[in-house]
């Protein structure tokens, strides 16, 4: 049996990155001997194991902005998906530890919103308004920023004729959709700056399963039950190979059944741990007495 599993399985750069920058304040925090509390902006990540073993060593979630304004001591990683500015002055103030595990290109977007901005242009983000990176970007921008999410809010939208526009991307938003709301709002012929920000790590992800699905006997999927972006891989790889399986972890793979002579394919959504992940190829293995 051979068993491949994607290089861009799991989590993308700039989650594995504010992981880790997590892991290692502990490490920190434990030699310096300070024993500091360590608190996250928000969980650091959509994984309950990733978040239990951190809450295990004593990491804290901090779930608002009125929790934060009494938190006096200690340390505050913000995540990957970054904040606006006004939650980095709370911490100022309060005179807080701040980590920043801000992904760069979530940073990126902050700071070609904040300069347009405080040029006087119109700041128009293609996302969904209820997302927390969306909601950190919004917060970047000094005058009133404008989110759009469908073609209907495209073509409703309007500011003065004589403002410049800057329009940035979630950086997750599907890139065809981005130029298609990006097409609506052109034709009303505002002066505008379109700077596409989105992030390819997920398209890369997607592109891999496909094609690993396409030769596979046997394709795992592995993710959490309620990961949109798992479901979406889960989706790609079942067009390519009838066999595909979506697991949460390596004991899901119980009752599933693979020929010897199979090529097995392995990817993960973006949440998924490198660990798990691992299991799953052991487990393969293992099944099959390649161990
Ligand atoms: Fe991940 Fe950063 Fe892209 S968090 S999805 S690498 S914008």
């Amino acid at each position: 049996m051979e068993i491949k599993v994607a290089k861009s399985a799991g989590f993308c750069f700039g989650v594995k990155k504010a992981v880790e920058c997590v892991y290692e304040q502990i490490d920190e925090n434990e030699k310096s001997g300070e024993k500091k509390q360590i608190y996250t902006y928000g969980p650091i990540i959509h994984n309950e194991n990733v978040v239990n073993d951190l809450a295990g060593k004593g990491v804290k979630v901090i779930n608002s902005e009125e929790e934060l304004k009494e938190i006096i001591s200690g340390i505050v990683i913000i995540r990957s998906h970054g904040v606006s500015k006004h939650i980095y002055d709370i911490i100022e103030s309060n005179k807080l530890k701040l980590v920043d595990a801000t992904c760069p290109f979530v940073k990126k977007i902050h700071k070609i919103v904040y300069e347009k901005s405080q040029e006087g242009m119109q700041i128009v983000i293609i996302g969904n308004d209820k997302h927390p990176e969306v909601e950190g970007i919004k917060g970047w921008s000094v005058t009133a920023p404008v989110v759009i999410e469908d073609e209907q809010e495209a073509e409703m939208f309007c500011t003065e004729k004589s403002k410049e526009i800057c329009i940035v991307s979630q950086t997750t938003f599907n890139y065809n959709k981005f130029n298609k709301l990006v097409e609506i709002i052109s034709k009303k012929g505002y002066n505008s700056s379109i700077v596409n920000t989105i992030c390819n790590a997920t398209s890369v992800r997607q592109v891999e399963a496909k094609e690993i699905a396409k030769e596979a006997d046997a394709m795992i999927v592995v993710g959490g039950s309620n990961s949109s972006n798992t479901q979406k891989l889960f989706e790609i790889c079942k067009k390519e190979c009838n066999n595909t399986y979506y697991i949460q972890n390596a004991e899901d793979l119980h009752d599933v059944e693979f020929d010897d002579d199979w090529y097995v394919g392995i990817t993960a959504g973006a949440s998924t741990p490198n660990n798990i992940i691992e299991e799953v190829r052991t487990n393969v293995r293992i099944k099959h007495g390649k161990l």
